[in-house]
């Protein structure tokens, strides 16, 4: 039956892992996937979710399925986190929100929906580069997929002119993607006032904005500042939908909690798009996976743990920064007279270096470091025990 199946090409981002596995040499630094490690090169489990684990564990609970949609406490906690508690949306019952599974699962519910409903263009503008999943899930789910400006190679930062050129020649009545924060490679952010500036044009324009919030906490180690693009864009009347992850932020990568959230014009039309919302998950995944959203539940409703888990956040964003600097240090000490200055400016878990798919190619085979093509490295693979190695790598490829 299968003769006709040819052999599909490993995945940009997860390929790069499996082909780390792979590699005997001792040296091996896998800087492929963004996901978080401590300082010792291992996964961290956050002390609050241990925390929350504990008391998952003492209350003795069952495995019934969840509700197609999540638990309403789930959903009502996670969008308070993006929006901010006390907000008219959720006051004014405006939001359609459901668990998703995590953020690729949310976005592809989200894109599931927009396919099925949104009344405009059914075109999605990304911002140039974007992180290499998002083509495919909105592709999937039968979108177009076309481009705009965001990140210049020039100046490795935000290219806001280009941007703002871009954004204004989309057809009206597209969709448009933003990422919230801490942007998936280039680790360029928008300032707030850029961000002001293109909610401007994005309203003149009539477009529809799509926040993908995979990251929040781990632009500025604060979740408010992280979601000042969400919470601005909500304030200057946008009708937003947002995706939210846990897998970062919580560091529950594997248990696959996540959000979508539809912002409506009204209580009445927010429960129309919940219901249809609904109706697209049951023959997809019936409902969400309950262990990781527990957890999620039990650290954002409990006032101490909140804070102690806002702690966890900032200490893995305070590494990362760490490391941003040693790393730029090391390449000086190696002599590179390149200018790194981008590694230090540049946000959240990754950097993206500037080194060509030819270099990133010859530093996995010759320095055993791995890394996506396009010359992105996870910072938080960095440690103060490889960073050294891995500025030394860095700079016999690119000098
Ligand atoms: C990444 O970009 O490395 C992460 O978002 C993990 C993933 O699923 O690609």
């Amino acid at each position: 039956w299968w003769s006709n199946v040819e052999m599909g090409p490993p995945d940009a981002i997860l390929g790069v892992t499996e082909a780390y596995k792979k590699d005997t040499n001792t040296k091996k630094i896998n800087l492929g996937v963004g996901a978080y490690r401590d300082d010792n090169g291992k996964p961290f489990v956050l002390p609050s979710v241990l925390e929350a684990e504990e008391r998952l564990r003492q209350k003795n609970l069952d495995h019934e399925y969840a509700p197609i949609a999540g638990t309403a406490e789930f959903c009502k906690l996670s969008i308070n986190l993006a929006l901010g508690d006390g907000n008219e949306q959720v006051k004014n019952g405006l939001n359609a929100t459901l668990q998703g599974i995590s953020g690729t699962g949310s976005l592809r519910i989200g894109a599931a929906f927009l396919e099925k409903f949104f009344p405009g263009n059914k075109e999605v503008y990304l911002p140039t580069p974007s992180w290499g999943n998002h083509t495919p899930i909105f592709k999937h789910s039968g979108l177009n997929v076309k481009q705009y400006r965001y990140y210049d190679p020039k100046t490795c930062g935000f290219d806001f002119q280009g941007a703002l050129q871009d954004i204004a020649k989309i057809p009206d009545k597209s969709i448009i993607l933003f990422h919230a924060c801490a942007h998936n490679p280039t680790g360029v952010d928008p300032k707030p006032e850029q961000w002001k500036e293109i909610s401007a044009v994005v309203k003149k324009k009539n477009l529809f904005p799509f926040f993908d919030m995979a990251y929040q906490g781990f632009a500025s180690g604060d979740v408010t500042r992280d979601a000042f693009a969400v919470r601005e864009f909500v304030k200057d009347g946008h009708q937003i939908v947002l995706t939210q992850s846990y897998a970062k932020n919580m560091g529950l990568y594997g248990e696959r909690a996540g959000a979508f959230t539809l912002i409506a014009g009204s209580k009445d039309e927010a429960d129309r798009a919940l219901s249809q919302l609904k109706i697209l998950v049951r023959p997809m995944y019936s409902n969400p996976p309950i262990h990781g959203a527990r957890i999620v539940t039990e650290i954002l409703s409990d006032p101490a743990l909140r804070q102690k888990w806002l702690k966890d956040v900032k200490l893995m964003a305070d590494r990362i920064i760490t490391v941003r600097s040693q790393l730029r240090e090391n390449l000086k000490k190696e002599g590179s007279t390149r200018d790194w200055s981008h590694i230090t400016d540049q946000i959240g878990m990754f950097c993206f270096t500037g080194m060509t798919p030819q270099q990133s190619e010859r530093i996995t085979k010759e320095f055993s470091v791995y890394l996506t093509k396009d010359g992105r490295i996870s910072m938080a693979g960095v440690t103060s025990k490889n960073v050294e190695y891995l500025a030394h790598a860095i700079h016999q490829v690119t000098k």
